[in-house]
């Protein structure tokens, strides 16, 4: 496996390989099992597949997490080696922004609710970074976890409106067995947070289970999740209950939805979500 850190390089690996189809898994490091299900899907569907590791500034807020965000490059680089990536992009800050960098993507409506209603300018610097990623990397197809739902959604709508021919793809969220999905910020969890954190995806299954039942108004989806963190400690930012593909919120009774919160655990950010009455290989 090839370890590269410059974008000239990246470049001729892909001129090299350009008969080859090209499975891309952007990242940001801090690797657990949830990159490891799209890593492994990106080797299982194409000859060759690519991660790039690069904790990206822009899409961070000033009073955010980006300089303790959990780094530890060389058993990154090893897992993707054991799980079959042909080649890690790696670079330098300076790489992705050379000085007097400032182009930025502005993505559309998509992106302005919830997350980037709560983080103003992150989901900026996600689509300016994958664009300069699906550029330098060439990839047939990219994929991405459904536990950053809106991130899946915003990054479909922006390859599909800036024609970059990269067909996106949305990968199941994975868990611990107890439930709670896998994020590179669980590790900040103290032992006690990490149980709060359990009221997060139980109330999320609630409300499946009521949609199951046949809910179909939105009010005791999103009243589930509130019920079910009430009095654990976990300090929700907001619940959402919206259409999967617009992200606007729902109003009255709806054949599918995404019902999807972001809460506080002490001092840690966490996002959930699930998907009702479409399946994920429909979002596109
Ligand atoms: O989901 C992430 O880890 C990041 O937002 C991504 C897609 C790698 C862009 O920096």
């Amino acid at each position: 496996m090839k370890v590269l850190r410059l974008v000239s390089d990246v470049r001729e690996f892909r001129i090299a390989s350009a008969t080859a189809s090209l499975g891309f898994v952007p990242t940001m490091g801090a690797l657990h099992e949830g990159h490891a299900s799209l890593i492994e899907r990106a080797v299982r569907d194409h000859d060759l597949a690519v991660v790039s590791i690069f904790v990206n500034p822009t899409q961070f807020g000033p009073h955010e997490d980006f300089a303790a965000y959990p780094r530890d490059e060389s058993a990154d680089i090893a897992a993707c080696e054991r799980l079959g990536a042909a080649m890690v992009f790696a670079p330098a800050a300076l790489e992705m922004y050379p000085p007097g960098d400032a182009t930025r993507v502005q993505p559309g409506a998509i992106a302005e609710r919830l997350e980037g209603a709560a983080r103003p300018g992150h989901f900026t610097g996600v689509a300016t970074i994958l664009t300069k990623l699906f550029s330098i990397v060439r990839p047939d197809a990219a994929y991405f976890g459904q536990k950053d739902f809106q991130q899946l959604r915003v990054v479909q709508t922006m390859s599909r409106d800036l024609r970059l021919g990269v067909r996106v793809v949305g990968c199941p969220i994975v868990r611990d067995p107890d439930g709670l999905a896998m994020s590179s910020r669980n590790r900040y969890l103290s032992t006690v947070d990490r149980r709060a954190a359990l009221a997060l995806s139980r109330g999320l299954f609630r409300a499946r289970e009521l949609w199951e039942g046949g809910a179909r108004e939105p009010d005791p989806l999103r009243n589930a999740v509130v019920r079910y963190t009430d009095g654990t400690g976990v300090s929700l930012e907001y619940v959402s209950a919206a259409d999967p593909l617009t992200l606007e919120e729902l109003v009255r009774p709806a054949e599918r939805a995404v019902v999807s919160l972001a809460a506080r655990v002490g001092k840690t950010r966490l996002i959930d979500n699930v998907l009702l009455g479409i399946r994920l290989e429909e979002i596109a």
